[in-house]
């Protein structure tokens, strides 16, 4: 094993079940000390939990000589997550590795969601990722190494029929990492995205038997270990599931400039010309955006 996380302390919310627990189980593996978090509820969030399923994973790593911790902090509650992140730092001394995993699901089309399901959902997925990465912020600015992984999700990447709190909320945890992996490079704070494809309570009603056996967990958390390594790049999505990996990234088209008077109309006649996707470019920052649209205007004399 190459990626090693001897003296490395890891926290992984949402660590009791599924792709948490796997990734728990990896980087304890792989030698780092574990906070296990879980609240323990169910897949919509809705029963109140026990920290029970924390606690199994971590007797299942000590099991096989790893050492974690069980944590059973809600991440929509702030003072629970700072607790944690306290006890983590008085414990270990230091927070290294942060996995914003946690989630819930609460399935509906835009027509039946309530405004509730709506922000429970963005609360667990969007602020519970905002809510754990500030709390461990400015410890890994203070230490100059940090790694954290995003949770998101094709729906969200790409929008699901029936998930709008979810598609919403996940897409919002790729902003965030847009944003952090600029604040937090000059410090070797690392920030990535996976998006993963695996079997799990969340998912065993919507995949097909043969489908299932093959979207092992262990097999996203191996993109997910990567991205918290030492040599991880950071400001990355990695799509993952059933041991195939690609890269997601963002494309522009060649922007089209069509004057200083243009109505609306124009933009509907240039429609086809705008809309062209054969010159796109992938775009990864906002002056390389800017610089698409500024480069076409005219030249002035
Ligand atoms: N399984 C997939 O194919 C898939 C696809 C795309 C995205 N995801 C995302 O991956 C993550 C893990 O999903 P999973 O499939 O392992 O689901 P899962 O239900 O097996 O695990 C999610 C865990 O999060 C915990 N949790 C929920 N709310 C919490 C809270 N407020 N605080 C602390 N813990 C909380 C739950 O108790 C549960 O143990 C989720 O963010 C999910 O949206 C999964």
């Amino acid at each position: 094993m190459s990626i090693n996380f001897e003296g490395k302390v890891a926290i992984v919310t949402g660590a009791g079940n599924g792709l948490g627990r796997s990734h728990a189980m990896e980087l304890a593996a792989r030698g780092a000390k574990v906070v296990v978090n879980d609240f323990g509820g169910s897949v919509d969030g809705q029963q109140s939990g026990s920290n029970s399923p924390a606690e199994q994973v971590v007797e299942e790593i000590k099991a096989l000589g790893g050492e974690a911790v069980a944590n059973p902090a809600s991440v929509t509650d702030v003072a629970a997550v700072q607790q944690m992140v306290n006890d983590t730092v008085e414990r270990w001394g230091r927070i290294d590795i942060l996995i914003n995993n946690a989630g819930i699901l609460r399935d509906k089309t835009f027509t039946k969601v309530s405004l509730e399901d709506f922000a429970a959902v963005v609360d667990v997925h969007l602020n519970g990722s905002i809510i754990c990465s500030k709390a461990v912020w400015d410890q890994m600015i203070s230490q100059n190494y940090g790694r954290i992984v995003m949770t998101t999700s094709a729906a969200g990447l790409y929008g699901n029929f029936g998930q709008s709190n979810y598609a919403a909320a996940k897409l919002g945890a790729v902003g965030l990492m847009n944003a952090l992996r600029l604040e937090g490079r000059k410090y070797n704070v690392k920030v990535n995205t996976i998006a993963p494809m695996a079997f799990s309570r969340m998912t065993k009603d919507l995949m097909a038997p043969g489908v299932a056996d093959s979207c092992k967990p262990e097999l996203v958390s191996s993109a997910v270990v990567f991205l918290c390594s030492e040599d991880a790049p950071t400001g990355e999505i990695i799509s993952a599931g059933a041991g195939a990996y690609t890269r997601v990234q963002y494309i522009e088209a060649d922007a089209v400039y069509l004057g200083p008077e243009t109505t609306a109309d124009d933009v509907s006649s240039a429609w086809e010309k705008i809309s062209d996707m054969s010159n796109a470019k992938v775009v990864t920052d906002v002056g390389a955006s800017m610089k698409n649209v500024l480069s076409k205007l005219p030249r002035k004399k």
